[in-house]
Formats: structure tokens, sequence, C-alpha cells
């Protein structure tokens, strides 16, 4: 009966010792400890958490169109360029892709040469003098464009800033009914040092007991039917603002985080989808497909 014991109990420790070694294992190896899935179970796209070529060749089989729109106002137009030859190289390759380009200076759209069933729609807009103007106008349009019916040909839409440029893959790994990216700034910071809006007078308003991720601005993207829905929904939470002079601490990315907050995103882009060429790749960070680059304020703002 003794002996009985002894061993179940040296069974047991056994067990224990083989599922702690196992644990620590699994969280070395483990994507160099980057989470892939957030508290609501949708996941986070790293690289090495899908497969390019399978991933491609399913939405391939369902014939879609990708839709994409980018502004490029004021001396913005300097960013297109590298933008769009960029995106021909990285940005769903062999897919039907659609970039509507909102532009006050058409005639400064450079002409670079896109690959076959992809296309360019120009879509030229009034100036405006203050660059968070340009940003805060960027909701209204993108809800203007879905309800004139342009993008109806389009199953998803992505809405990314042009200040940037694609280094790497961006496929349809990417693809989602709501699709938000974390910013490189914030991905490993806790949810109190998110610079989200904190002044409850604005409608972008988050408590410092709220929070789960902090949202990049320069990146959304979704299914048609939810990009109308959150573009909407920031444009009248703007426009509350607006009624007030109150203008939120980052503009149109503090609304967007409010957006997320309240409707949750149903795929996250890790911030290799959203670097920022001012920081330094640190060694967790595997690729960067998409990044702003360095840009001269002074240069590119109409004020400051
Ligand atoms: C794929 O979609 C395009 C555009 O919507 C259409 O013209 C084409 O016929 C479709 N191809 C197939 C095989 O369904
Ligand atoms: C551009 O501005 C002019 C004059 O302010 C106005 O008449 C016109 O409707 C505007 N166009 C657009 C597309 O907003």
């Amino acid at each position: 009966m003794k002996l009985n014991v002894t061993l179940i109990q040296r069974v047991s420790v056994g067990f224990i010792l083989t599922w702690l070694i196992y644990q620590i294992y699994t969280t070395i190896t483990r994507t160099d400890g980057q989470v892939d899935l957030t508290p609501w179970l949708a996941p986070i796209v790293w690289e090495g958490t899908f497969n390019p070529k399978l991933i491609d060749s399913i939405y391939k089989q369902q014939n879609i169109t990708v839709a994409m729109t980018v502004f490029a106002l004021g001396k913005y137009t300097v960013f297109l360029q590298d933008f769009l030859e960029s995106a021909e190289q990285h940005f769903f390759v062999g897919f039907r892709v659609h970039y509507y380009v909102f532009t006050d200076h058409p005639e400064k759209v450079p002409d670079v040469k896109l690959g076959g069933e992809r296309k360019l729609i120009l879509m030229t807009v009034n100036s405006s003098s203050r660059w968070q103007e340009m940003s805060l106008g960027r909701m209204k349009r993108l809800e203007m464009l879905i309800e004139s019916g342009l993008v109806n040909d389009a199953d998803y839409l992505f809405s990314l800033d042009v200040d940037t440029k694609f280094y790497g893959r961006w496929g349809a790994e990417t693809l989602g009914d709501l699709i938000g990216v974390i910013h490189a700034w914030y991905y490993s910071s806790p949810c109190v040092l998110f610079p989200y809006e904190r002044r409850p007078e604005s409608q972008a308003f988050i408590p410092y007991s709220e929070g789960d991720y902090y949202y990049g601005g320069a990146v959304l993207g979704g299914s048609v039917k939810c990009v109308y829905q959150l573009a909407k929904s920031c444009r009248e939470q703007l426009d509350i603002d607006a009624a007030k002079s109150i203008e939120a601490a980052w503009q149109e990315e503090s609304h967007l985080n409010k957006y997320f907050l309240y409707n949750k995103p149903s795929k996250l882009l890790s911030p290799e989808y959203s670097w920022d060429d001012q920081k330094t790749k640190p060694r967790e960070i595997k690729i960067i497909r998409f990044s702003q680059v360095l840009k001269n304020y002074a240069e590119v703002r109409p004020n400051t």
C-alpha cells in the first residue's frame, strides 16, 4: 500500500515536471511571445500565423475585388509615386484591385504602371487649408464614396494613409469583416498609457478604466458594409465634436479607437502592417510590411 502511494506521487511529480517543461518550452518558442488572439478570440495577424499561398488561393477562388482608398491632398501628392509603385509590388498581388485616389491636385497624380485587373480611379476634391481638416474629412469622404455606389463591385475595402510605403507582402490574410491595425508605438504598452481622448466632453472619450488596444489611424478595412458603418458612425461623432469646437487628441484616430472599443474588429493586423520608418525594428518584429515614411512636416503640411 505504502509503495503504491509513493509510485503515484512519483508519477504525479514526473507529470507535473513534464507539463512545466512543456509550458516553458512553448512560451519560449511561441512567435517570440507575441499573442496571436485577442480576448474576444479575433486573430492577430503576425508573420508565421498563416500560410500565404493557401490563404490567397482560398480568396482567389471567390474571385474577389479589393478596393482601396488613399487621400493625397495638398502637398501629400509627393508620396503617391512610392505608395502606388510599392503597392503594385506587395498589395494583393494577383488580385483585382481598385485604387480610389482622392486628391485636390489631379495633375500631380503620377502615371504608375498597374498590373492586369488593377485600376486607379481619380476622385477630385476641393482643397483644404489645414491638415487636421484633411484628416477629419476622410470619414465623410469614405461614407460618401460608399453611398455613391462606386465601390459596389468591391468585396473588401481598405483605407490607407498615403505617406507610407509597402516593404513586404500584404495579402488575403488581412481580409475580414472589420479590420484594425495595432499601432507600432503602443503594441507593448499598458492601456493607461494609450493616447486615447481623455476629455469626457469629446465623443471620442475613453476612460482610463477601459480599452484593449491602441489602433493606428493609418489603416482601416473590412467588408464594404462594415467600413460604411464605421465611417458613418465616426463622421457623426466628429460632427458632434465639431459643433462643440472640440478636436479629439488625435482627430480621426481617436474616434476610430472609440469605435473599435465598442465594435470589436473581427481581425487585428499586427504592427507589421503599420510600422514607422522612425522606429528601429526590434527583434520580435520579423517583417515590416507597410510603414510610414520619414517626412518633413513643415514641407508637406500647409500649416503646423
Ligand atoms: C470575376 O469577377 C469579375 C468582376 O466582377 C467578372 O467580370 C468575372 O466574370 C468573374 N469571373 C468568374 C470566373 O466568375
Ligand atoms: C468645391 O468648392 C466650390 C466653391 O467653394 C463648391 O461650389 C463646390 O461644390 C465644391 N466641390 C466639392 C466637390 O465639394
